[in-house]
Parts: C-alpha cells; sequence; structure tokens
C-alpha cells in the first residue's frame, strides 16, 4: 500500500465509521492530509466542542484528547498513541494549587491548557497561547496565579503590567531546548530572514523575536508576510509543513533540537490503524472530575470569545 492508498482507505472508513480527525498542527503532513481539522491548541478544542461526528480520533497529545472528552462526554473519543503526553501536562499536582489557594484566597488561577484534566479541576480558568493575553486581560481580578509554563505567563506578565502575576515552575521540555546562541547561530546565517517564535520559549529566545504566537499564529504571519524568509522557533514539523504550503518562502529551523517526542509518536499507520480496527486508548474519565474540569475550559471559551 503507497502512502496515498492509505491516507484515501482512512478517508473512505472514518466518512462510513462517522470519525472526526482533529490533528495538532505539531503532527506530520501525512497525518495532516487526512484531518477534518487541524490547528493550535485553542482551534482544536472549539472543533471538539462542535464537530457533528459521534466519533473523533485526536492526533495529538493527551490534554487535547482529555479535553475532547471533556467537552463532549457523549462522543467515543480516541487518542492517537497512548504513550503521547505532554511532559509539561504532568509538573504540578492539584495539592500544590489548593496549598497556594490557602495562602491566596483571592487570587484567580489560570491554567495553561497542557494541564491533566484532574489539574484543571482545581483552576478556574483556561488558556491556550493564542488565547491567553485576551484571556488573561479579561479576567475581572488583578491577581493571578500563571501555571504551569514559566515562558509563557512571563511573556504574559510583561504585556499586563497593572495585573499581579505570581508564576510557577514549569514548562515545556522541547521548546526549552532552544538558547539565546541558537538566536545568534541561526540569526548569523540567515541575515534577512525574520524570527517567528512561540512563547513556550525561554526569554532570551522571545525577546530577540520579530513575532511570537501560537503554532497557528506563527504559521498565518509567516503566510501573509511580505518577507521571503524565515526563521522558526517551535518544533521543527512547522518548518516543512510551511515550506510545503509556501514553496515560494524560505523557512529555517532555529535548532534542530526542537522536536517533541510525543507528538512524534503516532504514524499514519496508527491512524489507519484506529478508523479501520478501533485500535488506540478510548478516553475514559470519572463524570464528577468531567464536570469539574470543563468549568475552566468554559470559562476559556467564554472569556476568549
Ligand atoms: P499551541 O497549540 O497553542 O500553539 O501550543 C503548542 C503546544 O505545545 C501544544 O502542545
Ligand atoms: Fe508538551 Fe512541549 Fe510537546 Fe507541546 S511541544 S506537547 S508543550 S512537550
Amino acid at each position: 500500500m503507497t502512502i496515498k492508498e492509505m491516507q484515501d482507505e482512512i478517508l473512505r472508513i472514518k466518512k462510513e465509521n462517522d470519525i472526526c480527525i482533529l490533528v495538532h498542527a505539531y503532527e506530520s503532513h501525512d497525518i495532516w492530509e487526512i484531518a477534518d481539522y487541524v490547528g493550535d491548541s485553542y482551534g482544536l478544542s472549539r472543533q471538539a466542542a462542535t464537530a457533528p461526528q459521534k466519533n473523533v480520533l485526536m492526533c495529538g497529545v493527551r490534554f487535547m484528547a482529555e479535553t475532547c472528552k471533556i467537552l463532549s462526554p457523549e462522543k467515543k473519543v480516541y487518542l492517537s498513541h497512548p504513550e503521547a503526553g505532554c511532559p509539561m501536562a504532568e509538573q504540578l499536582e492539584p495539592s500544590m494549587i489548593a496549598y497556594y489557594r490557602k495562602q491566596h484566597p483571592d487570587t484567580t488561577v489560570v491554567a495553561y491548557i497542557n494541564t491533566t484534566a484532574e489539574l484543571k479541576t482545581v483552576c478556574d480558568v483556561c488558556v491556550t497561547s493564542s488565547s491567553a493575553l485576551k484571556i488573561v486581560n479579561n479576567i475581572d481580578n488583578q491577581k493571578i496565579l500563571f501555571i504551569p509554563d514559566r515562558n509563557l505567563g512571563s511573556w504574559i506578565k510583561e504585556q499586563c503590567p497593572d495585573k499581579e502575576i505570581d508564576l510557577m515552575h514549569g514548562g515545556c521540555p522541547t521548546h526549552a531546548r532552544l538558547t539565546k546562541e541558537d538566536v545568534k547561530r541561526a540569526k548569523d546565517a540567515h541575515r534577512e530572514a525574520l524570527l517567528l517564535v512561540h512563547p513556550e520559549c525561554q526569554p532570551e529566545v522571545y525577546h530577540q523575536a520579530d513575532y511570537i504566537g501560537s503554532t497557528t499564529g506563527i504559521m498565518d504571519f509567516a503566510k501573509k508576510s511580505s518577507s521571503r524568509e524565515f526563521i522558526i522557533g517551535t518544533e521543527n514539523s512547522i518548518v516543512q509543513h510551511l515550506q510545503m504550503e509556501c514553496p515560494d518562502k524560505r523557512f529555517y529551523e532555529l535548532s534542530k533540537e526542537c522536536v517533541c517526542r510525543n507528538m512524534k509518536l503516532t504514524t499514519l499507520a496508527d491512524v489507519y490503524n484506529i478508523v479501520k480496527y478501533g485500535e488506540g486508548e478510548i478516553i475514559e474519565m470519572e463524570e464528577e472530575v468531567r464536570l469539574l474540569a470543563k468549568k475552566p475550559i468554559d470559562e476559556m471559551l467564554r472569556l476568549g470569545g
């Protein structure tokens, strides 16, 4: 079977079996091509809430499939690979938030969507990288605890000087690999290129960027820009996707190291086996956890517009 034949078979069976395939932008291009929707974490959450199909296959990482289940409990939600977790999502325990709340009872706890369902149950509002600034500005409280991504939290803090934002120690190990030395090396090698980075990067990296935004934000910026060359400071699959979508422009990796192992676990063959044989993990969740975790996600969708 060729890649094209496997893709055609997936497209045929998913229609027959009423499956919606949602794909995060960090997945590979052969998986993009069989998606009902490709996007960043915010776009995927919105699609999860509105997809008309009875079954959803989330090609991404566990917290994304959990978000889908939280928003659509009546649907059968598949995770594309059982080991595809996000290390950042598991860095904080609910008890740490409960302890903080006791010391700071009047603080709003803002959780990046890259958190487990269990951690979401003790938070007030979720955000994604593309919606964080708007949502934090819309929160009717000056005192905020932003978890778990310290880099994204610092970036938001810089832009909201009137808010008192506390941070905890956490972050994405993939984006943390990017350094100011990488920026120097890439800028020296590509003097005309604009630097586009994800806010999960360290401040020493995003402070030198021409644009900071989510995966979709970076892609939209590069497509619309009149510039022709770009250094990309996020997961390296975005470099390939952009090169395929904009063949007349030129895209460079900020570093060869920016590869998320978890996002790379799912293969086209996994997708084929799930739609054809019902393999893959089906997300289950206790109703009590789901209802509590839904509150901050609903709040995100309300404040994010
Ligand atoms: P966005 O999808 O919000 O750009 O976040 C990137 C990411 O790391 C997802 O895990
Ligand atoms: Fe988690 Fe970072 Fe991978 Fe995103 S890129 S899934 S935040 S480890």
